[in-house]
């Protein structure tokens, strides 16, 4: 599919600019907030933000990415202050047209995302963080490494989803996509050797919380953000999905890049990846790859690609596991808005689809990603719903 036009706010060039950038005269104050957390100091966090909320006039004068990074800085005091119990907004009401200007401007929700919290936040002395501690930023560099993959990634989609599963270029395109991919598996191993479930629990996940903006209820700066699920979309969610993840996916998309709900929409309107594989080889798949000696290459790098997703799956259910157990959590599910039941779902659709590609593949990797063990749906439950 082509690009339109528009700001790319994802460009690693404007990130770049983005983390330099303190359009609110924001860097003491967002230390401080450290501080002010720790000490659940509600009244000093409204003062802050009061002072830095910029006027419309103000606004007017910046760059997008002046624009985005204002967002970065008063998204830290709204996290903040609901962390503590209120609902932010009402409490510094003059913020609600500064948030949807910003929301406007910039083409995303008003408010801020986790493409703020991590990609355009500073590293270093000037590193925006809720608490201070080495756990958050554990977590802040394990998005923050993912994301220039994904985009790439998502390009790469985007022309997979366009070549014929019979062109040799398509093993090669998936190839390319699995090794921007196999970058996920290194965050979550990140995470898993240096973030303890209970500091997440107990200590981080209140920040993710969310508010409401001029009567819209806005999700936190999660990394349920980081859009997997839109990867998915183009390789085989579009029409083998189920209803709790279609809907999860749904919700998930207004947060993404403007890029990038393109793209959503676009594959939603087209068949996936997988089903043009799967009925590439028809009903009986050995001639046909006689015929068609290419589509061998094609499904083993579907299946690689697959199987990795599903191994950081499998990982970050581990994980999601720990931090939701009834006796540690302080909420009954993620501040996406899902369950852990939801991801071992949608775990297990990949898992099963994954299953279905390596058959095709002569049985390489048919059992990806068991090795967490979790119990799993029947192979063909994926099975398409659409053509
Ligand atoms: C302590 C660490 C983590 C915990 C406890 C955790 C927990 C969760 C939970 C409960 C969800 C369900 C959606 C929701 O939030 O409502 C979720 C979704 C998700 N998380 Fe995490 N997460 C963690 C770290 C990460 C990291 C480091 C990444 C990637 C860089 C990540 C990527 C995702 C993605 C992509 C989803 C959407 C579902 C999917 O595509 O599988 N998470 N997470």
């Amino acid at each position: 599919m082509t690009r339109t036009l528009g700001i790319d706010l994802g460009s690693s060039i404007r990130s770049a600019a983005i983390r330099g950038l303190d359009p609110l005269a924001a860097d003491t104050l967002c230390f401080d907030m450290r501080r002010q957390n720790a000490e659940a100091d509600v009244p000093a966090l409204v003062a802050a933000l009061r002072s830095l909320v910029p006027s419309l006039d103000d606004v007017a004068g910046y760059s997008p990415e002046a624009c985005v990074a204002a967002m970065r800085d008063l998204g830290m005091f709204l996290g903040s202050i609901k962390k503590h119990g209120p609902e932010p907004v009402p409490l510094v009401p003059e913020i609600t047209p500064v948030l949807l200007e910003l929301g406007r401007r910039t083409d995303m929700v008003p408010r801020d995302t986790v493409h703020h919290y991590t990609t355009w936040n500073p590293a270093g002395g000037r590193q925006r963080m809720y608490g201070g501690d080495i756990q958050e930023a554990y977590l802040q560099e394990s998005v923050r490494m993912v994301f220039p993959h994904l985009r790439e990634g998502l390009e790469l989609a985007g022309v997979l989803s366009d070549t014929p599963v019979e062109d040799p270029k398509f093993a090669v395109l998936t190839e390319d996509l699995t090794g921007h991919v196999e970058t996920m598996v290194a965050s979550i191993d990140m995470v898993m050797a240096n973030v303890s479930p209970v500091f997440f629990a107990r200590a981080l996940r209140s920040y993710f919380e969310e508010i409401t903006v001029d009567g819209q209820v806005l999700l936190g700066p999660a990394a349920a953000q980081v859009p997997l699920w839109l990867i998915d979309q183009a390789v085989w969610a579009s029409d083998r999905s189920e209803p709790g993840y279609e809907e999860f996916l749904r919700d998930s998309v207004p947060y993404s890049l403007p890029r990038w709900r393109e793209l959503y929409a676009y594959w939603t309107g087209v068949p996936s990846v997988v089903s043009r594989l799967v009925d590439a080889y028809g009903e009986d798949p050995d001639a046909t790859e006689r015929r068609v000696p290419a589509l061998r290459a094609s499904s083993e790098a579907l299946a690689r690609l697959l199987r990795v997703i599903v191994v950081f799956r499998g990982r970050h259910l581990g994980i999601a596991r720990k931090a939701y157990d009834a006796d540690l959590r302080l909420y009954p599910v993620g501040s996406g808005g899902a369950s852990v039941d939801l991801l071992r779902q949608i775990t297990d659709l990949t898992r099963a689809t994954a299953r279905l590609i390596a058959r095709r593949a002569g049985g390489m990797g048919a059992e990806a990603g068991h090795e967490h063990g979790h119990g799993h749906a029947g192979a063909e439950s994926a099975g398409r719903r659409t053509a």
